[in-house]
């Protein structure tokens, strides 16, 4: 399989995907660093598969990609299933946990998480999941949010469900990292995932614009994500 200035690993299914993705973190908690977490479905059984890992998180800032503007118990919230998926069972957690505040809303949730971000450099690792529309965080396909390299967060509209207005990272805040790997699942995801994986740039499919800018970048993928991606 090819792709685009990327490296892809392709497995044999979700749970093994979970694994590899686990083991991922874990080595990258027990390295210490700025880590930044991806919502979705797709990341939850990684994340408790992560927890089982047992590494020490303590040298740790953790980050997320994107949430939705709902508060942190709320069930659509990124925050909220990374809590009960991975940290709430962590011996050792992260040095510190820089949740976005969705309850705040969008523009001023965005301008509270570029305060914080404010002098973070380079990350180390970034997980992405990738929407069936092509989106990764909450940069949706033409959105004008996906122009902004002014700024390393955004307030956005949803592109996508659930219709929850969202705080994204941007472009080249999610990009300026050691580390970009993408987590793909299902057969549902086979287009996208050739184009964004293997496809020219496309301001229609923004996974096909993220690349590690500052180090690698990765794609796991099951064989039915796969399955569309040039031999
Ligand atoms: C979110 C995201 C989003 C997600 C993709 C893939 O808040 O929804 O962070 O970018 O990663 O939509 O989601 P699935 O893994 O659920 O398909």
């Amino acid at each position: 399989m090819k792709g685009r200035d990327i490296e892809l690993v392709i497995v044999d299914s979700a749970k093994e995907l979970a694994s590899i993705v686990a083991a991922r973190l874990a080595d990258a908690a027990r390295a210490g660093g700025n880590i930044v977490l991806t919502g979705g479905q797709t990341p939850k059984l990684a994340y408790e598969q992560a927890a089982k890992e047992e590494a020490d998180w303590s040298r740790v800032e953790l980050w997320w990609g994107d949430e939705r503007c709902v508060p942190p118990d709320d069930q659509a919230s990124n925050y909220g299933m990374t809590k009960k998926a991975l940290l709430d069972r962590l011996a050792q957690p992260p040095a510190v946990i820089h949740r976005m505040q969705g309850e705040l809303g969008r523009d001023d949730g965005a301008a509270e998480y570029k305060h914080e971000l404010d002098g973070v450099g380079v990350f180390d690792l970034v997980l992405l999941g990738l929407g069936p529309d092509g989106h990764i965080a909450s940069l949706f396909p033409g959105f004008p949010t996906l122009d902004v390299t002014n700024r390393d967060v955004v307030g956005s509209d949803a592109g996508h469900e659930p219709f929850i207005d969202r705080i994204s990272l941007t472009l080249p805040r999610l990009c300026r990292t050691h580390e970009l790997l993408f987590i793909v699942v299902g057969e549902g995801k086979a287009d996208v995932a050739a184009r964004a994986l293997a496809g020219e740039r496309s301001r229609e499919t923004p996974g096909s614009l993220a690349r590690a800018t500052e180090g690698t970048t990765q794609a796991v993928l099951d064989q039915a994500a796969a399955a569309k991606l040039p031999r």
